[in-house]
This record gives structure tokens, C-alpha cells and sequence, in this order.
């Protein structure tokens, strides 16, 4: 069989984008080290960054600021939908038609000006945190918590999860998570997004599908079964026999390796210490350990380094999601992301296209139903 083609698109470029800049074990968005927007700025800060191309004035944060705060009123028809979604549908399943929802109550939902995709991006943003929590409140059978006007974006995520206020270790940890998660060039969720825009289809079409893309476990799903695993591994002596038994089974270990990165992710660092930092304010030392055992592990034995899924999954068992929200709380993040992916490609639009290498047969012969 000839290989004229590139399996999974590896090392293909195939667009322009001013976005992100991975480079070696390097991550810039709009030019910025990850590192210095993880340590100096917020989660607005950088939706606007990655929206508009550069650092916000005082006055332009605050617009976005009062956006967002202002478009996190969910129409009522959606908010009623929550409560008739099964109790054990998974968070994203739940998040994927509610974002679709959306749309059907949003008048300019089919408007493709400038200013009108501007507001569609504020108001799908604003609102996505509060589905995310709506559900998982409705899944526990407790009251859906109206978002507040005088918390920031990720106090209130996770005010509208707890029902109280949070400290603010938590909220800092979640807003630099939220921030290392926001935006990845053309992973496998924000491509499917701008070819989805690429047609001339809406903003919550190509969000919508990029969601069902990150729900995947090669994808956002890995947060969740990488914490599952370490939950199941338990304790940092159990980790061998574990990883030795799944890898002779040839499974995958999730939280692990990296199509772009194969020399390591530069955001583990900052998660795997913020991790640390948490679990040892929680009790959850031994998790954390376990974590650190697997990831030694797998370098000696595979030769494969953690990926944002790892030690991303841990900060948010540490916040106290629980593992099958993980990569819904993924989606808020890179949802910021998506959306700029999107208003790039509407700004220098061509449909995207691909061919496949046919390997099926030729002149073949149509025989009639009676003849088969
Ligand atoms: C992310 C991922 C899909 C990228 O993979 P890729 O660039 O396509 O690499 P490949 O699938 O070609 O894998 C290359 C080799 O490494 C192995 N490998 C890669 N990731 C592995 C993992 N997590 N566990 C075990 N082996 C792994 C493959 O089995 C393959 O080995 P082989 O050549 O002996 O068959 C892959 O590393 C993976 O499945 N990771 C787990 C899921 C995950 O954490 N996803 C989140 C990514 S941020």
C-alpha cells in the first residue's frame, strides 16, 4: 500500500495562525512565555489577549470584564432542559447540547459581522461555566446556583459549584489552570473548530463540535482517566506492578505523551507544583506522591513525559471537581481559545478541504441485489 499521505496530520501546517507559538518545550500566546501569564496575569486578562492580539488597557479588561459578568444569565428554556438531562449523562455529553441549545436562543446566532460574532463570544463564555455547574448541581440533586456580579470568572465558577465563596488559594489555582489550559494551536478540538468555521457555520456550531472533539480520552478526556488511574494505583509502591500490568496489555497510560511535545510540556511544571501546593493543604499527599511515582516511572520505563492532562487532572481533584468534570472544566478554559481560533478564521477564510489516499477498489462491478 503507498503512504502518500500524513497519518493524523503529524507536523502538517496547514494554516496561518497568530496565535500560538510552540516551540521546542516552549509555549507563547500572542508572543507571551506561558510561564510569565501564568504567574503575572488572569483568566480575562488573557481571553482578551488571545481574542484581540494584545494585552488589554484598564479600561478594555474592565469592558470585557462587565461582559462577561453581564451575559451569564442562561435563557430560562436552557436552564429548564438541565433538570430533564439523566442524572449520569456525562458532564460533556450534557455540556455539547447545551451549548447547542444556546444557539436557539440567541438572535444573532447566524450573523457573522464582526460585531456580532464579538458578542456571541461573550455571551457563549460567560455562560459556559454556569451549564457546567448547573449540571453538575442538578446531578446531585441540588439547587442550580445563579452566577454573582462582584466575582471574578473563576471565583464564580467555582462559587456556583460549592455554593459558598471560595479561598483564595483555590481561586488563583483554578484562574492559572484556566489560563495553562486556554489555548493549544491546532489540537484536535480547535482544528475541528475552524473547519467547522470554515464552512460559514456559526459560532456555537464550531464550538458545539469542538466540544464533542475534546470529549474524547486521546484528548480532554485524558484529565479525567489520568486521575482515575492514580486514584485506582492508590499508593506510590503499587505503581509499578500497575503500569508494567497495563502496558503488557498494551494500554494506553493516559496523561502521558504528546504529538507536539516529545521532549515535555512546558505547562506541567506550573501544574505539577501548583498540584503540589493544594494536595498538601487537602490531605492528599499520597495522590500526589503517586503521581510523582508514575510520571518517574514512565520516563525510565517508556521514555514518555507527563502531559497537561496529568498534573492538570490532580489541581482539579485537589479543587474538589469530581474526575468526571475534569475535562468540562477543560472546556471552559479552552473555550477562550476555540473562540479565537474562530475569529481567526473568519478573517482570512478558505474552506478546508483535505484529500484521502484512496486504498479501496477499483472498477469494481455493480451486480444486481437478486445476483448477490
Ligand atoms: C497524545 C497521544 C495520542 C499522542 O500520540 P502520538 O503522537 O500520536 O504518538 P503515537 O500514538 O504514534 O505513539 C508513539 C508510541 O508511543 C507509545 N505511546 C504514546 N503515548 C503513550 C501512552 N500514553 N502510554 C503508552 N504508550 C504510549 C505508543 O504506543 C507508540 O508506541 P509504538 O511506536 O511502540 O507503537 C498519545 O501520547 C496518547 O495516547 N497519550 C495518552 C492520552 C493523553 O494523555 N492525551 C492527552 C494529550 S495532551
Amino acid at each position: 500500500m503507498s503512504t502518500d499521505h500524513h497519518a493524523g496530520l503529524e507536523e502538517v501546517k496547514v494554516l496561518p495562525s497568530a496565535i500560538t507559538l510552540i516551540e521546542g518545550r516552549s509555549l507563547f500566546y500572542r508572543g507571551i512565555p506561558i510561564e510569565e501569564l501564568a504567574a503575572k496575569s488572569n483568566f480575562e486578562e488573557v481571553v482578551y489577549l488571545l481574542w484581540y492580539g494584545r494585552l488589554p488597557g484598564v479600561r478594555e479588561l474592565d469592558k470585557l470584564k462587565k461582559e462577561l459578568r453581564e451575559n451569564n444569565q442562561v435563557p430560562w428554556e436552557v436552564a429548564e432542559m438541565i433538570h430533564h438531562f439523566p442524572r449520569q449523562a456525562h458532564p460533556m455529553a450534557a455540556l455539547r447540547t447545551l451549548v447547542s441549545a444556546l444557539a436557539l436562543h440567541d438572535h444573532e446566532a447566524d450573523i457573522l459581522t464582526h460585531e456580532a460574532n464579538d458578542n456571541k463570544a461573550a455571551r457563549l463564555l460567560a455562560k459556559i461555566p454556569v451549564l457546567v455547574t448547573g449540571f453538575e448541581r442538578h446531578r446531585k440533586a441540588k439547587s442550580i446556583i445563579e452566577p454573582r456580579h462582584n466575582l471574578s470568572f473563576s471565583a464564580n465558577f467555582l462559587y456556583m459549584l460549592w455554593g459558598e465563596e471560595p479561598d483564595e488559594l483555590s481561586v488563583k489555582t483554578l484562574d492559572t489552570a484556566l489560563v495553562l489550559y486556554a489555548e493549544h494551536e491546532l489540537n484536535a478540538s480547535t482544528f475541528n473548530a475552524r473547519i467547522v468555521t470554515a464552512t460559514l457555520a456559526d459560532m456555537y456550531s464550531a464550538v458545539t463540535s469542538a466540544l464533542a472533539t475534546l470529549k474524547g480520552n486521546l484528548h480532554g478526556g485524558a484529565n479525567q482517566k489520568a486521575m482515575e488511574m492514580l486514584l485506582d494505583i492508590g499508593d506510590p509502591d503499587a505503581v509499578k506492578e500497575y503500569i508494567d500490568a497495563k502496558l503488557a496489555q498494551k494500554e494506553r497510560i493516559m496523561g502521558f505523551g504528546h504529538r507536539v511535545y516529545k521532549e515535555g510540556d512546558p505547562r506541567v511544571p506550573i501544574l505539577k507544583e501548583m498540584s503540589e501546593k493544594l494536595c498538601r493543604q487537602q490531605g492528599y499527599d499520597r495522590q500526589f506522591e503517586t503521581a510523582v511515582a508514575v510520571e518517574e516511572y514512565m520516563l525510565q520505563k517508556k521514555n514518555l513525559r507527563a502531559n497537561v492532562d496529568f498534573y492538570g487532572g490532580l489541581v482539579f481533584y485537589a479543587l474538589g471537581f469530581p474526575t468526571d468534570m475534569f475535562t468540562a472544566v477543560f472546556a471552559v478554559a479552552r473555550c477562550a481559545g476555540w473562540i479565537a481560533h474562530i475569529f481567526e478564521q473568519y478573517e482570512n477564510n478558505r474552506l478546508i478541504r483535505p484529500r484521502a489516499e484512496y486504498t479501496g477498489p477499483r472498477n469494481a462491478v455493480y451486480t444486481p441485489i437478486e445476483a448477490r
